[in-house]
């Protein structure tokens, strides 16, 4: 008998095909009006024997945009190409999820709706972070990030519903679900950590203020779409985008999965940041989330496949995500099952670009 990592997995109304995720990764190759492609399009397909894709991050407005040519879900011709990537990965025998995101402050007045000011919990600068946009001779490539503007509060209605009406686009053009993006230092990130949203309002200071945007997001989204098609990404202890050690991110995670687990979510997908040398998850916190969230979780972050069984059998994950070697292994699951050697994957071509480091990477050959 296989490992359980192998079998189908029932995800809500959905069955996904084994509990291999694709995670979430930007790779910026979008075509004009942030419009996804038909290249776009092979490349998920390709990838579409894993059980669950989660598409690459997918700003739900203008403002919503801190890199250049990804993909967005706020107009028809969006829609449309989004349409394309799914009949592709459903005829492929795949099922997608869409990441929905909003940058907060991680983003660079060029591309910005007229050349306006991010905007985040408040008008305090990331320091000695980059985003992906037009320099000042206007060639693209790594900026700084742009002074932000704080919310107020019809900016947080505002917001919300722009991630009302993603979801309602994403499943309108046949994803099967979306994922709110809490994770790696963007907008719901910045509200949850308690030194980078210094707000006065029912917004910040308290855990239970700090947590209360992306919780009314997710009531949003459930409410429009269904709550067993609406998963939210996290990253505890991760520092992606100057988000500063917070001495309180244990008793902000706890509450926040103990929060999640209320409303039945699809998944809590939790995104250790290890990989990239950051800090790790401290030990013990994934069983204390796992205590209090008795839905699906993800895990991701540095795993292969005998740390994803290991996982499953501990029975601190449902299922396993991996990031970098699903974009160098269209066949990552046939891969991991059958023990064949894995392609690396070629950091140069992560972002931008057309098919080379995207849609060429080969399947096994035995
Ligand atoms: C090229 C690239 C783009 C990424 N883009 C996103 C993204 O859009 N949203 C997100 O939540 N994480 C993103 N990530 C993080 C991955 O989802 C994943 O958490 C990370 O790569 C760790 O998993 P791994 O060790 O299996 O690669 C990205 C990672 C890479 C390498």
């Amino acid at each position: 008998m296989n490992h359980k990592l192998f079998q189908p997995f029932k995800l809500g109304a959905i069955s996904l095909n084994n509990r291999i995720v694709m995670a979430p990764m930007t790779r910026c190759r979008a075509g004009e009006d942030d419009i996804p492609t038909a290249l776009m399009a092979t490349y998920y397909a390709q990838r579409a024997t894993a059980g669950l894709i989660i598409t690459e991050g997918t700003p739900v407005s203008l403002k919503a945009r801190g890199y250049l040519w990804t993909p967005g879900i706020y107009t028809q011709q969006q829609m449309g190409g989004w349409a394309q990537i799914c009949n592709a990965v459903h005829q492929a025998g795949g099922k997608l999820f869409m990441q929905i995101w909003h940058v907060g402050r991680i983003s660079h007045s060029s591309l910005q709706p007229d050349a306006g000011a991010p905007e985040g919990p408040t008008d305090e600068l990331s320091s000695d972070t980059v985003c992906f946009a037009f320099d000042d001779e206007g060639n693209p490539g790594n900026v700084s990030t742009s002074q932000p503007i704080a919310i107020d509060g019809d900016g947080i209605q505002r917001i919300k519903d722009e991630f009302v009406q993603a979801a309602l686009n994403a499943t309108q053009a046949g994803l099967d679900g979306v994922e709110i993006h809490g994770a790696n230092g963007y907008l719901f990130d910045e509200f949850l950590n308690s030194i980078t949203n210094t707000r006065q309002d029912e917004y910040g200071g308290s855990i239970e203020n700090r947590c209360r945007f992306l919780l009314e997001v997710v009531d949003a989204v459930s409410d429009a779409i269904g709550a067993e098609r609406t998963g939210v990404r996290i990253s505890p202890n991760g520092r992606f985008n100057d988000i500063p050690e917070d001495p309180e991110m244990e008793a902000t995670f706890t509450f926040l999965s103990h929060e999640l687990n209320k409303r039945g979510i699809a998944f809590l997908h939790i995104n250790d940041q290890g990989t990239f040398g950051l800090p790790s998850i401290p030990e013990g916190l994934i069983p204390k989330i796992r205590d209090v969230f008795s839905g699906t979780i993800i895990l991701c972050g540095g795993y292969d496949a005998e740390r994803a069984k290991n996982a499953i059998d501990q029975g601190i994950a449902d299922l396993v995500a991996f990031g970098m070697p699903f974009i160098a292994n269209p066949d990552l699951p046939a891969r991991l099952e059958q023990g064949w050697l894995l392609n690396e994957p070629d950091r140069e071509t992560f972002y931008g670009g057309a098919e080379q480091g995207y849609t060429d990477y080969p399947y096994y050959q035995k």
